[in-house]
């Protein structure tokens, strides 16, 4: 099997690949589809049809699953753009809820838009008041994204009004209420894993305030907010809030596309981005940074990484995708230090083991070969630490902050007239026909 690409004729510059299966002599011209930006993409819609075989890409390492206008990530160069604007100038300039609104909208809201989006917001932060029943089901040691994913997928059973995804009101509605309860179900989890009492949302406080107070305020006395932590957070949230096809957005779209209610979908993407390869990496470099200690053990933790038979990896250090700096650690790196400033820990000894990490793994001719950079989550938990997270709330964080880019997501998916229902085919290898044989007569 070989391929060539032929340009078209002009004027429709419409490109093509050929694969011809030498064995039995047969082409099949598969059309090139150009982006705005980033590669190319085969569509292989067809080949299955004409050729009875399939594309075969375990881990999707290049495979496209979908059209999208929400993310572009350039790995190798190091961008990452969302509806077009760069990251860097999101975080610096923009604010949280109006990233919410670029990302489900596509454009930058106007003044009035920004306003009746976020007091539509605002008006959704409570959770029904029976919900908070559900907690007391969990031990109180209950990791907080496992709350997370029993109560969220319950929404389901809360919020009959906006669970038919074919009707646009409803899965706006499902799409507010998502995006305004989970700090409030993340806040609730933490509360009741350290038995102090549920903090009502606020409505005077903005999204990243009302996190804050409803985690940390307490009923017998009234709660400082600290404005520098404050825009740090909206910024974390900012950071964290889509990133392509990834896997947990992945997963949304899978569930999405038989027709699962958006709570289903969303609990469903919380429990993938659980894994520690994903999200939970943010929990696991705390780990590791702890578990090396000393700045000395560094040389020994970066060869245990490089060696082959073991399965040890840099937490927080490589991705799918970048080959290059994670545009996102390097303004997480900045936030890192403001808060540390602000909260006077800049002798922070977690900091400064990371640094030097960082300094030895990125001149170590191993990652340099691998082309392995710090990600979002290198720096993330050392500032959430920092602000009084314990490391089991950093991936409900993440999860809290990235329920928008999974509804922007979900929401593109249910209304491309083109979407069916996932489902991929295999590569087949195991047993062919045979006969079933009674047990008296098994070895
Ligand atoms: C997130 O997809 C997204 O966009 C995710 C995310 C998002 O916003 O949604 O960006 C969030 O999940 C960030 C990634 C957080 N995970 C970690 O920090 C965990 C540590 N990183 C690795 O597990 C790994 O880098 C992955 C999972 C992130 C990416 O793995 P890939 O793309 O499958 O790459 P790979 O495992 O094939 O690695 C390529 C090579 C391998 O060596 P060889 O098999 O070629 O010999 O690089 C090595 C790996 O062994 N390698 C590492 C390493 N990461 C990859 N070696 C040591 N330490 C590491 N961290």
């Amino acid at each position: 099997m070989n391929a060539t690409t032929t340009a078209a004729a002009k004027p429709a510059a419409k490109e093509s690949v050929t694969l011809t299966d030498n064995q039995n002599n047969k082409a099949v011209n598969l059309p090139l589809l150009p982006g705005t930006l980033g590669p190319k993409v085969v569509d292989v819609r067809k080949l299955y049809a004409e050729t009875g075989m399939f594309t075969y890409d375990p881990g999707y390492t290049s495979t496209g699953s979908c059209e999208s206008k929400i993310t572009f990530i350039d790995g190798d160069e190091g961008v990452l753009l969302h509806r077009g604007y760069p990251i860097e100038e999101l975080a610096e300039k923009s604010n949280f809820m109006e990233v919410c609104y670029l990302l489900l909208y596509g454009e930058l809201p106007t003044e009035a838009q920004k306003a009746k989006f976020e007091e539509g917001v605002t008006r959704h932060t409570m959770l029904h008041e029976q919900m908070h029943q559900i907690f007391r089901g969990f031990r109180r040691d209950a990791h907080p994204m496992a709350v997370m994913c029993g109560v969220v997928g319950a929404m389901s059973a809360f919020y009959h009004d906006s669970t038919d995804i074919t009707d646009p009101r409803q899965r706006e509605i499902a799409s507010y209420r998502l995006i305004a309860k989970v700090p409030t179900i993340a806040a609730m989890a933490f509360k009741y894993s350290i038995g102090q009492p549920f903090v009502y949302p606020r409505n005077d406080l903005s999204y990243a305030e009302n996190f804050l107070h409803m985690t940390f305020a307490v009923p017998c006395e009234t709660y400082k907010m600290n404005p520098v932590l404050a825009k740090a957070m909206d910024r974390i949230f900012i950071l964290h809030a889509d990133h392509e096809q990834n896997a947990s957005t992945s997963t949304v779209r899978l569930a999405g596309s038989s027709g699962a209610n958006p709570f289903a979908c969303i609990a469903a993407g919380i429990a993938c981005l659980w894994g520690p390869a994903h999200g939970g990496a943010n929990e696991a470099v705390l780990a590791m940074l702890k578990q090396i200690g000393s700045k000395d053990r560094i040389p020994e933790i970066v060869k245990r990484a490089r060696d082959p038979k073991d399965d040890f990896r840099l937490m927080g250090f490589g991705h799918r995708v970048y080959k290059n700096y994670d545009p996102r650690a390097k303004v997480m790196q900045k936030t890192c230090y403001e808060v540390l400033n602000e909260l006077g820990m800049t002798n922070n000894p977690l900091l400064e083991t990371a640094m030097e990490l960082e300094r030895v793994a990125l001149q170590d001719d191993y990652f340099i070969q691998k082309k392995l950079y710090p990600n979002v989550d290198f720096y993330s938990g050392i500032i959430l630490q920092a602000m009084g997270f314990p490391t089991s709330m950093f991936t409900a964080i993440f999860a809290l902050a990235r329920t928008v880019g999974w509804i922007a997501q979900w929401k593109e998916m249910i209304e491309d007239p083109a979407q069916k229902i996932g489902r991929p085919r295999q590569l087949y290898t195991g047993a062919t026909k045979r006969p079933y044989v009674p047990i008296a007569r098994r070895a």
